[in-house]
């Protein structure tokens, strides 16, 4: 169990959102780490280089991945001059609603999602609409390590080394029709297996929902996460299929993936839809838009403590902007936050 202090500094969408938004915090239930089974150690010892994954705990990966991981290419992105975060922080410092709302509770709490077997649906504006099993999904994409900086709303940030594939091969694959504007993602809704669902602590409408436009969703950058650390996803960091959008604050990155859907309108988010006034449907990291209670100009790079604050200047578009500003030309981004 872990024992969390409280900093003044620590910003909590929980306790920023309107206090109507959340009714009872706490979901306390038994959960269990993966097992541990080193199958996927001794290739990521040869082909990575494995002092920068000293900390990881080995996993329980599903046959495909262990298969998956052997044509990996390793480091295709890195973020130079930056220390990547321990594996132990980046998996115990979490935001999963749909099991807690306390950073620790989604790794006490995910060890009851079932993430085998898994169902990705692509559908809406698309020519070649699909329902996978999650192997088949991943099985035509080679994996890249992407090593990108991961950067809250709440101004905190870490540095992931995530394997994936760029959000593009499948959209392309399912072939957008020409009304295709957006891209909606949508998490798995199974209060059964996510305490944080059936406790009513949130007034969130599941389920979690995000979305991109569908310009957005083509960048290179973005990518569908299967895994992180050399390993596959653990459940706190929404296995078995993730976004991830450096560029954009966390909340955009949604988890534990079910559903993609090409739209004609921009979706309505999660975030959005419970605090328009405070997280906008772009939410590009942009360090010159405060967010209504807390500066964004700054943020605490995780490990951080009371003596070793760890405090950084935020970069305009985490530090991707070459990347992805000419997405926004044009555009007000102080009203479109
Ligand atoms: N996806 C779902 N389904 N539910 C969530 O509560 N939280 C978001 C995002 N994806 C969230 C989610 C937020 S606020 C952040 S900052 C990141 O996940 C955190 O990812 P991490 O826990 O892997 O660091």
């Amino acid at each position: 169990m872990l024992i969390k202090l409280a900093r003044a500094s620590d910003c909590k969408m929980s306790e920023v959102t309107s206090e109507s938004v959340y009714l009872s915090r706490r979901a306390l239930l038994g959960g269990s780490l993966a097992g541990l089974a080193a199958s996927v150690m001794p290739r990521l010892g040869l082909a990575a280089d494995p002092s920068r994954y000293a900390d990881v705990e080995p996993g329980n990966a599903p046959g495909w991945f262990a298969e998956k991981l052997g044509g990996t290419q390793w480091q295709a992105m890195t973020v130079q001059g930056e220390a990547i975060t321990p594996f132990k922080d980046a998996t115990h410092y979490n935001n999963f609603y749909e099991f807690g709302a306390d950073k620790g509770d989604p790794a006490q709490n995910a060890g009851s999602l079932k993430t085998a077997p898994w169902t990705v649906v692509v559908d809406g504006e698309v020519g070649k609409p699909g329902r996978y099993a999650l192997e088949d999904f991943v099985k035509p994409h080679h994996l890249q390590e992407r090593i990108y900086r991961l950067r809250c709303v709440e101004a905190w940030s870490m540095v992931i080394p995530w394997l994936g594939f760029p959000l593009s091969d499948i959209l392309k694959q399912v072939e957008p029709t020409s009304k295709a504007r957006y891209v909606r993602f949508e998490t798995l809704q199974d209060p059964k297996t996510m305490p944080g669902m059936r406790s009513g602590f949130a007034l969130i409408q599941w389920p979690y929902v995000e979305g991109l436009r569908l310009d957005e969703a083509m960048n290179p950058l973005a990518i569908l996460a299967v895994g992180m650390y050399g390993r596959e996803l653990p459940n706190q960091n929404g296995a078995p299929l993730r976004l991830v959008v450096p560029w954009k604050y966390g909340f955009k990155s949604i988890k534990s993936i079910v559903r993609i859907s090409l739209v004609e309108e921009q979706p309505q988010t999660t975030w959005q839809g419970l605090a328009p006034d405070e997280y906008g449907f772009y939410a590009n990291v942009n360090p010159t838009v405060d967010h209504p209670r807390w500066t964004q100009a700054r943020e605490r790079r995780l490990p951080s403590g009371l003596f070793s604050p760890n405090v950084r200047e935020t970069l305009m578009f985490n530090g991707y902007a070459d990347e992805v500003a000419s997405l926004y030309s044009g555009l007000d981004l102080r009203t479109n936050y």
